[in-house]
C-alpha cells in the first residue's frame, strides 16, 4: 500500500487523483505537511496553511461504494482518535468529527476516473485558529494541552479506512448510528428545515421528523437547532 508523502502541495485531493488516473492501487495514499489550497466539501478552503495538521487523501477502488462511504471513514477517523489520544468524538452526519462540539475532523470524498479520493483533514496540533474559526474549530492539542504524533493517527486512519469502508452498507449505517449523537432524537436545522433527527435511510441519508413529515436529506450538513424542540 504506497504512502507519497510531500512536504507542501495544492491539495492532496488533486494528489491522490493523479496517481488514481496512472493507476494507482486501492489504499495509496496522500499526505502532506501543508497544503496551499486546501478544499472541504462545496469548495470551501480547508485551513492547512501551517504543519500543525494532518492532511491526507487515499484512493479507494470500492465499485459499490455510496454515500455511506463518508460514513465510514468518520467512523475510522473516530476510532483512530480515541485509540491514538484516547479522545471521545461525536460524529455530525455526514463528515464531520467534532470534539466538545466543534470540528476536529472534516472528511471529504470525490469520484474520479475509477476510483473515489477519500481525504482527511484532522486538527492535531494547532495551537489556534483564525478568528473566524475559533468558534466551531478545534485540534486535539486544544482539548487536551499537549501536542500529538501525526504519525500515529496517519497509521492509524489508513488501516481503519480500508476496514471500515469494507463493511456492508447495513453494517456501516448500524455503527454510524451508535456511534453519532446527531443520527437519532437530535433538534437540526438542515436543508432549510427543522426537525428532529431520525436515523438514516438503507443509502446512509439522514431522515429529519419536521412538522409536515419525514424528510430525507440528501445532501448538505445539519446543525444544531436553535428552536423549541417542536415537533
Ligand atoms: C470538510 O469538512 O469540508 C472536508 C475537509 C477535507 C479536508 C482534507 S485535508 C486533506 C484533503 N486535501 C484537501 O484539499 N482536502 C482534504
Amino acid at each position: 500500500m504506497g504512502l507519497i508523502r510531500k512536504t507542501i502541495t495544492e491539495s492532496t485531493m488533486l494528489d491522490a487523483a493523479a496517481l488514481a488516473a496512472e493507476g494507482a492501487p486501492h489504499g495509496t495514499t496522500v499526505v502532506a505537511q501543508r497544503q496551499t489550497a486546501g478544499v472541504g466539501r462545496f469548495g470551501r478552503k480547508w485551513s492547512s496553511d501551517d504543519e500543525g495538521g494532518l492532511y491526507l487523501s487515499m484512493v479507494l477502488r470500492l465499485p459499490n461504494a455510496g454515500p455511506s462511504l463518508t460514513l465510514a471513514l468518520g467512523l475510522a477517523v473516530q476510532e483512530a482518535i480515541n485509540e491514538v489520544a484516547g479522545q471521545a468524538t461525536d460524529l455530525r452526519w455526514p463528515n464531520d468529527v467534532l470534539l466538545n462540539e466543534k470540528k476536529v475532523a472534516g472528511i471529504l470524498v470525490q469520484a474520479t476516473d475509477g476510483a473515489l479520493i477519500a481525504g482527511i483533514g484532522l486538527n492535531v496540533n494547532q495551537k489556534a485558529f483564525a478568528p473566524e474559526l475559533s468558534e466551531i474549530a478545534t485540534s486535539l492539542y486544544l482539548s487536551s494541552g499537549r501536542p500529538h504524533d501525526p504519525e500515529r493517527f496517519l497509521a492509524r486512519i489508513r488501516t481503519l479506512t480500508l476496514h471500515y469502508s469494507a463493511l456492508s452498507r447495513p453494517e456501516i449505517l448500524r455503527r454510524f448510528e451508535q456511534a453519532s449523537t446527531y443520527a437519532r432524537g437530535k433538534l437540526v436545522e438542515a436543508d432549510g428545515l427543522s426537525g428532529i433527527t431520525n436515523g438514516l435511510d438503507p443509502n446512509g441519508f439522514l431522515l429529519v421528523r419536521t412538522e409536515t413529515g419525514i424528510r430525507t436529506i440528501t445532501a448538505g450538513g445539519v446543525r444544531p437547532s436553535s428552536g423549541t424542540g417542536s415537533p
